[in-house]
């Protein structure tokens, strides 16, 4: 038998297994047709016959450093080998490097880091401290937002995923910018982010500024439509919750960490959060982990006072030395330099010439390696095209060996951080064909 031949049955064996055993996130499970993978390395994962695809969703636009970085797959390996697992109550050498790395991105006077397990129970903590320092009771947050599948940072969420889940109390909703689809009928980026936060500060108002414990605001919403805020936003939100005392909680989970190409998103925006929410970017998730980045001022409320809250793994040592790793490679190779620039020069001017030659692109926006291409059944109207239209795009990119993010009638372009010229060249050709080929079809 050939290697090929045995990896067909690999495939085919993997495949089988799921459909028996795996159930799987956010979906009717009936109707599931998962792609097997089976390895990967730097901007492209491969099955077991050998069948190649350009990962332009980096998975969850989590692989920032692209797949199988040696370096930090070989520190995992070698923190398996010294100890896989400790307590979070210990004090533990990875541990501290890994927090040490964190904080040093931060902005000054923000110097310790609570470990979870990913970005929801980061969220979920984040929105507690807040709760607990302010002695308040709500949150305020985005209804162009995901933040999570925990009870709170569901719930918290603004899209569809919070309906079925809202079990937990005390969660306001408000619209943030989006120009495209302005619910303020502005026409700038300026009237738009005065607009906005104009409606936000009413809104605080409106609830009782007395009751609102944090606004929580992802710096550059992701899932929602990659949604760059327009200028003087973000400083904004910060002078409002600064006007009533409230903490601003800044959710870095999928922007933070080179994705923008910046070290964090609101790097970019003259903002200081009081809490930071991280988690895929900061270790490529090459093992689960999510944290907050904490105010010296908020840590302090908790040196007396206990925090009620913790987790088995909180720092948990192979993810602590992936961090370690994986931010000391950042830093070295130029990971984030290289997103920061080829989104300027490369992935923007590209994108544009694909909106300029086909009209089913309504809007392409973001920075960095963080690109939105929103598709419209007609460019006047902005009429959003289906979500059958999507699944059309992404398959038809997938047969072309290439990998996207598909959310709502958009495309997410969302390359590791690594990704080089000739890789952008290779997708937006084929995303070009597969759009001509859509409208053809359409
Ligand atoms: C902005 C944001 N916050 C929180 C989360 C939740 O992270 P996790 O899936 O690691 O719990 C996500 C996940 O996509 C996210 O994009």
């Amino acid at each position: 038998m050939t290697g090929a031949t045995v990896g067909v049955d690999l495939d085919a064996r993997a495949y089988e297994l799921d459909r028996a055993h795996v159930f799987h996130s956010w979906s009717a499970q009936g109707s599931l047709d998962p792609m097997v993978l089976s390895g990967g390395r730097g901007c492209r994962v491969w099955d077991h016959a050998g069948r190649e695809y350009l990962d332009f969703a980096s998975q969850m636009v989590n692989v920032n450093i692209g797949h199988q970085h040696p370096v930090v797959t070989a520190a995992i390996a070698e923190q398996a080998a010294r100890l896989t697992t400790i307590g979070p109550a210990v004090a533990n050498l990875q541990r501290g490097e890994a927090a040490q790395r964190i904080t040093a991105h931060a902005p000054e006077g923000m110097n310790k880091v609570f470990f979870t397990n990913g970005g929801a129970d980061a969220n979920e903590n984040a929105m507690r401290m807040a709760r607990l320092h302010t002695g308040r009771d709500k949150v305020l947050s985005a209804y162009r937002s995901y933040h999570g599948n925990t009870g709170a940072a569901v719930v918290a969420t603004g899209d569809w995923r919070r309906m079925p889940n809202e079990y937990a109390r005390g969660h306001v909703h408000y619209f943030g910018p989006y120009l495209y689809r302005s619910e303020f009928w502005a026409e700038t980026p300026e009237q738009e982010s005065e607009r906005a936060l104009r409606h936000l500060e009413r809104v605080v108002q409106a609830e009782g500024p007395q009751t609102i414990a944090a606004i929580l605001v992802e710096s550059v919403p992701g899932t929602a439509g990659i949604l760059v805020p327009p200028p003087g936003y973000l400083a904004g939100v910060r002078a409002i919750a600064d006007r009533y005392g409230i903490v601003l909680i800044l959710d870095e989970v999928m922007c933070g960490f080179g994705r923008t190409g910046r070290w964090f998103a609101f790097d970019g925006y003259d903002v200081t959060p009081d809490l930071i929410t991280f988690a895929k970017g900061v270790n490529s998730g090459y093992v689960p982990v999510g944290g907050i980045v904490i105010s010296d001022e908020i840590a302090a409320t908790f040196d007396d006072r206990v925090f009620p809250g913790g987790l088995t793994y909180s720092g948990h040592p192979l993810a602590a030395a992936s961090i370690v790793a994986a931010l000391d490679v950042m830093a070295e190779e130029g990971i984030v330099d290289n997103a920061e620039r080829i989104g300027r020069t490369v992935i923007g001017p590209a994108l544009d010439k694909l909106a300029a030659e086909h009209p089913i692109v309504g809007e392409v926006r973001g920075e960095g390696v963080f690109w939105a291409i929103e598709l419209v059944a007609d460019r006047t109207t902005r009429e959003p095209v289906d979500a059958a239209t999507i699944a059309r795009v992404k398959a038809g990119l997938a047969a072309r060996g290439v990998l996207v993010f598909g959310a709502d009638n958009r495309i997410h372009f969302v390359p590791p951080c690594v990704v080089t010229e000739a890789e952008v060249a290779e997708a937006v050709a084929a995303l070009s064909d597969v759009l001509a080929d859509t409208l053809e079809i359409r």
